[in-house]
């Protein structure tokens, strides 16, 4: 370890269990000298894995409904009370599609749903920012990321209503950071991440083919849910201070990939 983060505070949303990408964001944020604060939705807590996280990086654990602008201010005031200072980094790494839960196909939506987990997987991070901004409760600096998926550029049919909503987090993160910058230099950025088998990402039909046609068309193949915590930690550290306003593609060069020769392979067998 290199000591990345030491001094560094921050908030860690979205760790649900082992498998998640903030709990391995969370260890290795630990690992490099930071402290923070885990927040995750009541109902999630409710399951009580994030009690072994908070045991192991000594952090202290706030529930928080990312889309309730109450909880959200209980949980910036109480974590700044907490660490003793003001906030050097937040991690978004929610996401929900009701959708996609309830089997509705893209075309053929229940808008209640889509308008949930909007605000839950998009506006969200809007909330949160806009806490961090009211409250200026981030230091000079700082750096915010969210998690999201390629289909907001590109057709995925199975990932649904996530792909707007996906659009739409990366526009808040480009909108919001413009503010960010100019009035308190701290960067806002997205890493766009490989499919990775979490409960989120399972939760996606075809989740085991798209996972394997990525693995093949990427030369580095997919990046791993530990991969992308060592990417999320360069962004906190102070290596990376004038990257903003970036959607940051961390998927084994997928991203700019027309065709591989295995994908070749394949069909020439045909
Ligand atoms: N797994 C993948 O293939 C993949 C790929 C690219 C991007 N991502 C993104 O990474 C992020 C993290 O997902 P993950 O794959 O680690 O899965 P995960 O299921 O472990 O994490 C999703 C988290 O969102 C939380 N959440 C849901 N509703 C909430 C609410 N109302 N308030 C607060 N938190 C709430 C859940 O409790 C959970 O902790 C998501 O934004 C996801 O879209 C995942």
């Amino acid at each position: 370890m290199y000591n990345l983060l030491k001094g560094k505070r921050g908030i860690i949303f979205g760790a649900l269990d082992p498998k998640s990408i903030a709990w391995k964001i969370a260890e290795k944020a630990h690992a490099e000298g930071a402290t923070f604060v885990l927040t995750n939705a009541p109902i999630a807590l409710r399951m009580g894995t994030m009690n072994e996280l908070a045991e192991k990086t000594n952090s202290q654990i706030i529930p928080a409904d990312a889309t309730s602008m109450e909880d959200l201010e209980n949980l910036v005031t109480k974590s700044v009370e907490i660490l003793g200072g003001k906030l050097d980094f937040v991690l978004h790494s929610i996401g929900m599609s009701v959708n996609v839960r309830k089997g509705r196909h893209y075309t053929d939506q229940k808008y209640d749903f889509t308008t949930k987990g909007w605000d839950i997987s998009a506006v969200s991070f809007h909330k949160v920012m806009s806490v961090l901004y009211k409250q200026d409760a981030m230091n000079e600096w700082g750096s915010i990321v969210a998690l999201t998926y390629m289909a907001a550029q590109r057709v995925f049919p199975d990932y649904n209503d996530m792909a707007d909503n996906k659009a739409y987090l990366e526009s808040v993160a480009r909108s919001f950071g413009y503010f960010f910058g100019t009035e308190k230099k701290v960067r806002v950025n997205t890493i766009s991440q490989s499919p990775t088998p979490t409960t989120a990402g399972q939760g996606v039909k075809g989740f085991d083919g798209f996972f394997t046609y990525a693995e093949k068309m990427s030369p580095l193949g997919n990046a791993t849910a530990d991969e992308c915590a060592d990417y999320t930690i360069t962004l906190f550290s102070d290596l990376t201070k004038k990257v903003t306003l970036q959607n940051l593609f961390h998927d084994g060069g997928f991203s700019n990939i027309g065709v591989s020769q295995s994908v070749m392979d394949y069909f020439e067998k045909e």
